[in-house]
């Protein structure tokens, strides 16, 4: 069934776990998503970035979030707008019948430069203001997200291109947070911990202390009542890396978050768990391995079956070590 984002987080608050959001582009990670949720019984929550829509259409998304709920009706489902730059976009997705939206208001409407906190505060609030008296939940955002390691905000996915940052800029000041959200109700806060988008997060294996966890904690206790956020919570998983430059591929060196250490930040508050790159990884894996083991078949539910396999295995993790499963 069809519930808001406020909803399903109220749920994970209340329990202690998190949720992994997962981006939809096309039917096969949509597949992959429900399949995984279905097996391991945990709650969805599916969101639609603007390159979604230019890639797939609008229309397009909404239907296949709305087959997902035909399909299995016994679960929770959010559908979810990510990164929306404006107001009219927002108001677009809440026509089309989207539970939740987020208001990225830490970019300009282009995503490429930082803004001011009082244009966030002002652009969030107005969306707020539309969305709850649709019945309709809102992520905020606050800070830059960007790796602390080279101080540069993710550029690969165009989100975000801000250019050299101290660590200070970089991670969300708790009480900053506190009047943000005091001053538009938002239902859900993305913070800057950390983390980046995309697949090139650092450049080193991690150390144990990838995440900014004492910051998450001090956000959380001058925050309750809001569900934390983690963008840019892909992996990386070695093994897929490995498999895509087996069969082909040139990806260089990197490392993403540790699993283990989004199950802390979810100890400490973090609710909503964002994962994209990580199916992208497992998908192009399985979809180069059987081009290489095939080169005969050109029948593309085949290799693609394959991506959904690969996809179903990342998500069934996700939910079983955030302590979604079961909980649907
Ligand atoms: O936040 C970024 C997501 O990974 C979506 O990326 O705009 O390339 O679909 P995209
Ligand atoms: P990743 O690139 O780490 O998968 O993050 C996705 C994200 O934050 C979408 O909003
Ligand atoms: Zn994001």
């Amino acid at each position: 069934a069809l519930v808001s984002l406020r909803q399903l987080l109220d749920h994970a608050a209340e329990h202690g776990y998190g949720v992994p959001a997962f981006n939809v582009n096309n039917l096969e990670q949509m597949r992959a998503i429900m399949e995984a949720a279905d097996r391991t019984g945990s709650p969805v929550i599916v969101q639609a970035s603007a390159g979604a829509r230019a890639y797939a259409g609008a229309p397009f998304l909404r239907h296949l979030m709305l087959a997902a709920l035909e399909e299995f009706p016994h679960l929770p489902l959010v559908m979810h707008q990510d990164h929306g730059t404006s107001p009219a976009i927002c108001q677009r997705a809440i026509q089309l019948g989207f539970s939740s939206v987020m208001m990225d208001g830490s970019l300009s409407e282009d995503g490429k430069t930082p803004t001011s906190y009082d244009y966030n505060v002002s652009t969030t609030r107005q969306v707020v203001a539309f969305a709850h008296a649709c019945g309709v939940s809102v992520e905020g955002e606050l800070g830059v997200l960007g790796s602390l390691e080279t101080g540069m905000a993710g550029e690969e996915d165009g989100v975000g291109a801000v250019g050299k940052l101290d660590h200070s800029q970089m991670l969300t000041d708790p009480e900053e947070a506190a009047h943000f959200v005091e001053a538009t109700e938002v239902d859900a806060l993305a913070i800057a911990i950390g983390t980046s988008h995309g697949a090139y997060k650092f450049s080193q294996p991690p150390t144990g202390e990838t995440l900014a966890i004492e910051r998450i904690r001090q956000i959380h206790a001058r925050l309750p009542n809001t569900h934390l956020v983690m963008h840019g919570s892909s992996s990386v998983p070695q093994e897929w890396l490995k498999l895509i430059n087996e069969y082909g591929g040139e990806i260089p060196e990197t490392w993403g978050v540790p699993v283990a250490e989004i199950v802390e930040g979810i100890r400490y508050g973090v609710r909503k768990v964002n994962i994209d790159t990580d199916l992208r990884l497992a998908a192009t894996g399985a979809i180069r391995r059987a081009f290489g083991q095939n080169p005969a078949e050109f029948d593309p539910r085949k290799y693609l079956k394959q991506s959904v396999d690969a996809m179903r295995s990342v998500c069934i993790a996700r939910f079983e070590a955030f302590g979604a499963a079961g909980q649907a």
